[in-house]
């Protein structure tokens, strides 16, 4: 059995928000390759996000890889302090690692598999988004025969597959299986700031398919730790949806929360790695893909998915939509509604402003007052 790790950290941005440095990817590679654990990594960025892509035999949750990231972390932090970069350790939540990353700041995605033949695995990761962006997607490859022909054709997907949903706010999951229960799937997973797709299982056997970042959301002093720039494992072809049929689903640039400040809705673009640095209003959002074929563990790659003139189209579509969207500034929906904005500052400015609100009545009663105030001043005057 072979686990494929993502962890990911935003370690310090370069310039502002906007992508990582060099440096910290080159320090990143380095310790890993000196790492004994590991059968194999590839590091990148998306955006400020530092991915640390990792295949080894400790399986999920393991102490030692989440130690290594950890440690990859801390130092790329130091080198970012010592660079000014922005936001140094950001996603550094705890001085001390405790055995785990969960709720410590990082996100993770990790997938047990016995290695078929012939693996293609596909790893995406977004920035300026959060984890309820893959909602749309995975329906679509996993659920949605309009996407996916494999649903139809292949006898080995016909049964379809089951999702695992978690609801962010009590900590719970739910396993919806597919095509019976779509609507029940759709009810949940159409509210995506609450309900994300946290794992995807073959109908016929079982068999992993996918699998989220949402392991790291949990609720800590009051906030959801880790809410931004998800990653994501999928497993293709060969009763999998085939690379194309995973690939198609990102052929629409639907509105995803995050964009700037975490606080509005906006487009989210697929795009090659060359072009995953997120600077008009800190976005729009951006996904990446990078694709491997496993052999024993090791990446053979990657392969920049997104790199590809089929997606001009959609990158396109999705600057007029962040365009049509920019163009309501403040307004919602393009921020966020009040319940996403519960985790921002904003509270804290209405609660500067509590005191200042009157009831209408009271509110017309001080204006007609000022009024009769201001009328009876100018006739005093014109009598003087
Ligand atoms: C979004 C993001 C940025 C920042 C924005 C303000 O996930 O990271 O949009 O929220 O640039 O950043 P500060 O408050 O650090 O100046
Ligand atoms: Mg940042
Ligand atoms: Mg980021």
């Amino acid at each position: 059995m072979i686990t494929v790790s993502i962890i990911k950290a935003d370690i310090g941005g370069y310039v502002g928000h906007s992508s990582s440095h060099p440096a910290c990817l080159k320090l990143a590679g380095s310790m890993l390759s000196k790492s004994k654990i590991l059968i194999d990594y590839h590091v990148t960025a998306c955006g400020d996000d530092l991915e640390l892509i990792m295949t080894h035999n400790k399986g999920e949750d393991s102490k030692e890889i989440h130690g290594l990231a950890w440690k990859v972390f801390v130092e790329c932090t130091k080198l970012a302090k010592k660079l000014k970069l922005y936001g140094a350790g950001q996603d550094l939540l705890k001085d001390t690692f405790s055995g785990n990353v969960k709720g410590m700041g990082p996100g993770y995605a990790e997938m047990t598999i016995e290695e078929r033949e012939s693996e293609p695995i596909l790893i995406f990761m977004a920035d300026k988004c959060a984890p309820g962006a893959w909602n749309y997607p995975l329906y679509k490859i996993f659920a949605d025969p309009f996407n996916t022909a494999g649903l139809i054709i292949d006898t080995e997907m016909h049964d379809g597959f089951t999702f695992e949903v978690l609801d962010v706010k009590e900590d719970k999951t739910i396993l919806l299986r597919c095509p019976e229960h779509i609507y029940d799937l759709l009810v949940l997973i159409g509210n995506p700031s609450r309900y994300v797709v946290k794992s995807v299982y073959r109908n016929k056997d079982g068999l992993i398919a996918a699998r989220s970042t949402t392991t790291r959301l949990s609720l800590i002093a009051g906030k959801y730790v880790g809410k931004d720039d998800p990653a994501l494992i999928i497993r293709a072809q060969k009763g999998m949806p085939a690379v194309g049929e995973v690939m198609e689903g990102f052929s629409f640039p639907h509105l995803t929360e995050g964009w700037m400040r975490g606080s509005h809705n906006g487009p989210l673009m697929p795009v090659g790695l060359k072009d995953s640095h997120p600077t008009r209003f800190d976005g729009p959002p951006r996904v990446i893909c990078l694709g491997f074929q496993l052999a024993n563990g090791r990446l053979i790659g990657p392969r920049d998915m997104f790199d590809d003139v089929s997606f001009d189209e959609v990158r396109r579509q999705a600057n007029i939509a962040a365009d049509y969207m920019r163009r309501h500034g403040p307004f919602e929906p393009h921020r966020l509604g009040p319940e996403e904005m519960e985790y921002t500052t904003l509270p804290k400015i209405l609660n500067e402003m509590k005191d200042k609100f009157v009831s209408e009545q009271g509110a017309r009663r001080n204006t007609y007052k000022e009024m009769r105030k201001e009328l009876e001043q100018k006739v005093l005057k014109k009598h003087e």
